[in-house]
């Protein structure tokens, strides 16, 4: 089974999707560890309700130094032998160097239809830009923000009265199936990156990554 290392900052709950994912028979992958750089993230006690290893490394123990920070979770991983970092609502940009290490190896969920709404409050800028469809992507890990090559991608449609509470909560349902499903491709060797795109292996490769 691949192994992953799940990183996060919070509520964990694309965490327990995972979670969940990976204890259903057959799944091809494993958590080998969920590291938090916040020591109050609730999804913390998810992975340790779930037997998980559980490590924090606090971005506030490395003042200005990043470098420092990021060799530190590089190495909790490492020793745990995480095969494939996820970012479950990790709120920390990583480096290039971070990204390096990992390349090919790192993949993000991210609130919207990349490559639209980089960054953060993706629910009201979509409200405000008046699409009728949002969603999310999960996709491989670049230097830059929010960009990389993209593995698999949910739509949700926007509704008369939606705010963007109500969006966030359908967008979120779609990332709890979405997330497991990205990882399945990987761990199955049916997500292949090729240049700034990723190929997806399969007898229908176009419906693949369609939910
Ligand atoms: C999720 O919606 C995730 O897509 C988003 O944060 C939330 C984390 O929720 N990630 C980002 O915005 C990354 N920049 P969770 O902690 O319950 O999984």
């Amino acid at each position: 089974k691949l192994k992953l290392g799940v990183l996060i900052s919070g509520r964990g709950s694309n965490l327990q999707a995972l979670i969940d994912a990976c204890a259903a028979p057959g799944f091809p992958a494993e958590i080998a560890l969920v590291l938090s750089n916040k020591a109050d993230a609730f999804g913390l006690e998810r992975a340790a309700a779930a037997g998980i290893a559980i490590a924090v490394v606090s971005h506030r123990d490395y003042p200005g130094d990043k470098p420092a920070f990021e060799a530190a979770m590089d190495v909790r991983l490492r020793e745990a032998g995480v095969e494939l970092v996820c970012l479950a609502g990790f709120m920390r940009l990583l480096s290039p160097w971070f990204v390096g290490r990992w390349q090919d190896a790192l993949i993000n969920i991210h609130p919207s239809l990349l490559p639209s709404f980089k960054g953060l409050d993706t629910h009201e800028r979509a409200l405000a830009t008046g699409v009728r469809f949002h969603g999310c992507t999960v996709h491989h890990v670049r230097p830059a923000m929010d960009d990389g090559p993209i593995i698999a991608q949910a739509a949700v449609p926007v509704l008369p009265g939606d705010d963007a509470h109500r969006l966030a909560d359908r967008v979120l349902e779609a990332e709890h199936k979405l997330y497991p499903h990205a990882v399945r491709l990987i761990a199955e060797g049916r997500a292949r990156v090729d240049g700034d795109l990723v190929r997806i292996d399969g007898p229908a490769p176009e419906l693949a990554t369609i939910l």
